[in-house]
C-alpha cells in the first residue's frame, strides 16, 4: 500500500486548527445556507430574499458583540466570503477583526441519487482541488461537507451510505491537503417516524461506513471534526424521548463507531429547538464528558440563528435585540459543554 503522508509541517498545522476549533469549550457557528436556504428563511419571516439582506444578516451574526467568548469559527456560503459589509469592508476582515476562525461550505449541495427514489447523493468533488485552494487564499482555514439521509423503513440504501462515505473521504482527503481541516457532516435526517433505535443503528451504520473510507483514502483522523446528528427518534415517532434517553443513545451510538483518535465531535441541531439543542448536549456533557475520549461540542445554525432571526425580522431598528438573542444562544451552548447549562438560563 502506498501513499504519499502529509509533511509534519501541514500535520501540525491540521491538528492545530482543529484544537483551536473546540478550545475553551467554545462551539462553531454554521451560517452557511445555500442562497435557496437563506431564501426560504426570510420568506417564512417576510424579510426580503436579496443579497443585501442576506448580507445585512450575516453581518449582524459576525459583529455580534463578544460573540468569540462563546464561539470559535464560523463556516461561510460562497456568496458571504466574498461580500464586503455595509461600509465597503470585505467581511471575511470583519470576520477576522472579531478574531472568529472562517470556514466554509464547500459541497454544492445533495441531490437525487440516480436509480434511488427519495435518497440523495452529495456532489461539488468535481473541482473541489482547485476551488478549495481559492478558499484557502480568501482566508479560510476549515471547510464543511454535509451528506443527507432521509429514514423509511426501506432507507437509506447500502449504496447511499456507501456513495456518501466514499464522497466524504475524497473531500476530507482533498481539504487536508489543501491545509483546511474538513468538517465531516453525515446527517441522518429527522423528518419521518422512525424510533431512537432505528436512528441509533442508521447512524452507527453511517459513521461505520465513513470511518473506513477514511481508513482507506488515508485521511488523517487527528484533522478532521466530525458533525453528526444527535440520535433522536424522527418528528413524528409516538415515542419522544426524554434527555437523560438521548443522550445515552447518542453517546453509547458514537462510542461504538468514532475512533478515539477524532480530536472532537460537534453536533448540527437538525431543526431542534435551540432550548432543546442546548439541554441534549449539556446531558451529554453531564453524564459523559469526564468518560470520553473526544470533546463534545456544538456545530449549530438554526439553533443560534433561529430565535435571532425571528427578532431581526430584516430591520434595523431590531439589531441589537437579535445579536443579544444569538450571543444568549451561543453562551447557553458553551455553558452546555461544560454540563452547566439550565433551563433557568433562558428566564435571563
Ligand atoms: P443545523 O444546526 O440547522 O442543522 O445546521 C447545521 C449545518 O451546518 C447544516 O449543514
Amino acid at each position: 500500500m502506498t501513499s504519499k503522508p502529509l509533511s509534519p509541517e501541514l500535520t501540525k498545522k491540521l491538528i492545530d486548527t482543529a484544537q483551536t476549533l473546540v478550545a475553551d469549550d467554545k462551539g462553531l457557528l454554521a451560517m452557511d445556507e445555500s442562497n435557496s436556504t437563506c431564501n426560504k428563511r426570510f420568506a417564512a419571516l417576510g424579510i426580503a430574499q436579496t443579497e443585501g439582506a442576506r448580507r445585512d444578516w450575516r453581518e449582524l451574526i459576525v459583529t455580534t458583540p463578544r460573540l468569540r467568548a462563546c464561539i470559535s469559527g464560523v463556516i461561510l456560503y460562497d456568496e458571504t466570503i466574498r461580500q464586503q459589509s455595509e461600509d465597503g469592508t470585505p467581511l471575511v476582515e470583519v470576520i477576522a477583526a472579531a478574531k472568529l476562525v472562517i470556514g466554509i461550505k464547500v459541497d454544492i449541495g445533495a441531490k437525487e441519487f440516480a436509480g434511488h427514489p427519495g435518497e440523495k447523493i452529495t456532489e461539488g468533488l468535481d473541482d473541489l482541488r482547485d476551488r478549495l485552494a481559492e478558499y484557502a487564499r480568501l482566508g479560510a482555514r476549515f471547510a464543511k461537507w454535509r451528506a443527507a439521509f432521509s429514514v423509511t423503513e426501506d432507507i437509506p440504501s447500502r449504496a447511499c451510505i456507501e456513495a456518501n462515505a466514499h464522497a466524504l473521504a475524497r473531500y476530507a482527503a482533498l481539504c487536508q491537503e489543501a491545509g483546511l481541516v474538513p468538517i465531516v457532516e453525515p446527517e441522518v435526517l429527522m423528518d419521518g417516524v422512525h424510533t431512537v433505535e432505528r436512528t441509533s443503528e442508521i447512524t452507527g451504520d453511517v459513521l461505520q461506513a465513513v470511518f473506513n473510507q477514511f481508513h482507506i483514502q488515508h485521511v488523517m483522523l487527528e484533522g478532521i471534526i466530525l458533525k453528526p446528528n444527535m440520535v433522536l427518534p424522527g418528528l413524528s415517532c409516538p415515542r419522544q424521548e426524554a434527555l437523560d434517553v438521548v443522550a445515552d443513545a447518542t453517546v453509547r451510538c458514537l462510542a461504538q463507531v468514532v475512533p478515539a483518535a477524532v480530536p472532537a465531535i460537534a453536533f448540527l441541531s437538525g431543526g431542534q429547538s435551540g432550548e432543546l439543542a442546548s439541554a441534549r448536549l449539556n446531558a451529554m456533557n453531564l453524564q459523559f464528558k469526564s468518560r470520553l475520549p473526544w470533546p463534545l461540542a456544538f456545530s449549530f445554525a438554526r439553533a443560534i440563528q433561529q430565535p435571532a432571526m425571528d427578532i431581526w425580522g430584516g430591520k434595523k431598528a431590531n439589531v441589537i435585540a437579535a445579536q443579544q438573542a444569538l450571543f444568549h444562544r451561543a453562551a447557553c451552548n458553551r455553558a452546555a459543554r461544560r454540563g452547566e447549562y439550565n433551563a433557568a438560563m433562558e428566564a435571563l
